[in-house]
């Protein structure tokens, strides 16, 4: 008797992923960004920063991860959408210790309305932010990060762009566990400056996520939204940009156009 393939018994891989655990894989790394975030916050104010929120948090990885780099840190992770706070809860959460927990509050809330208790850093990441598509509405956005900060806290974004940024493309790469992210760019208005972007995956047995996140954003410039930070009440605004053949991220004002970019822009209150 031949032994029947595993796909016909449990179904294809696609079918039995878990999203949120492919996207905590594929695309989040808490630990460097946390350190870039006390590398800024120490060079700017001289100190460790303690308390953070993160907006849009989704399944709250990065917040967890930044009460379990010191005993002093809290969080807070806001997001409005209930499956996925839920789905943190129970995934990153629960299996922490009771000393990690007791540290990370979710709020099922719009970012734009939680500015209290304040903090030493608010932190937008993963381009969330670019889903405010009239500058009122990023202005708006910006003030309530500015509201929700200590007198001497500062706020973080990140931005891509560059000259791949505008042009149709699907982007495969190979993630550790064996599976495939692929990020595509379907299409860019240049009127708008509108992009709708999906993340797809592929999987070893042929069968594949397509559209398991997908991203409608304008695609703001790095001047751009510089200026909305100044108008929302920020007293200065800093570029790190990515450098590609260094390691870490760098202050600047002057760069040539690259293929792709990635900066993280800071709000100085
Ligand atoms: C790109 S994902 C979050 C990514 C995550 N911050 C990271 O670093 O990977 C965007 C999240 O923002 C949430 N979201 C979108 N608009 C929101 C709003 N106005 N208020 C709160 N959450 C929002 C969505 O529910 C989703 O979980």
């Amino acid at each position: 008797m031949t032994k029947k393939p595993r796909i016909a018994k449990l179904g294809p891989l696609a079918t039995r992923a878990d999203r949120h655990t492919l996207y905590q894989i594929a695309v989040q790394d808490p630990e460097p960004e946390i350190r870039f975030v006390q590398r800024v916050f120490k060079r700017t104010r001289g100190r460790a920063a303690a308390s953070f929120k993160e907006d849009f948090c989704a399944t709250a990885h990065l917040a967890t991860a930044w009460v379990k780099g010191h005993r002093s840190r809290t969080a807070i992770g806001v997001d409005f959408s209930h499956e996925v706070l839920a789905w943190g809860r129970e995934h990153v959460l629960a299996p922490e210790p009771q000393h990690v927990r007791d540290r990370v509050t979710l709020v099922l809330a719009n970012v734009l309305d939680v500015v209290a208790p304040k903090v030493d850093v608010v932190g937008a990441f993963n381009f969330s932010y670019l889903i405010f598509k009239q500058r009122a509405q990023l202005i708006a956005y910006f003030k309530s990060a500015y509201e929700s900060l200590n007198r001497d806290g500062l706020f973080y974004c990140d931005l891509f762009g560059g000259t791949d940024a505008i042009v149709p493309i699907v982007e495969p790469r190979r993630c550790r566990t064996g599976f495939t992210y692929v990020w595509e760019h379907e299409s860019y208005n240049p009127i708008t400056n509108e992009i709708l972007c999906h993340i797809h995956f592929k999987f070893r047995d042929g069968s594949e996520w397509k559209k398991a996140f997908t991203y409608d954003w304008r695609l703001w410039t790095i001047p751009e939204v510089r200026e909305c930070l100044l108008e929302a009440g920020f007293k200065d605004t800093q570029v790190w940009w990515d450098p590609v053949d260094e390691t870490d991220y760098r202050l600047t004002e002057k760069e040539g156009n690259q293929l792709g970019w990635l900066v993280y822009i800071v709000g100085v209150k």
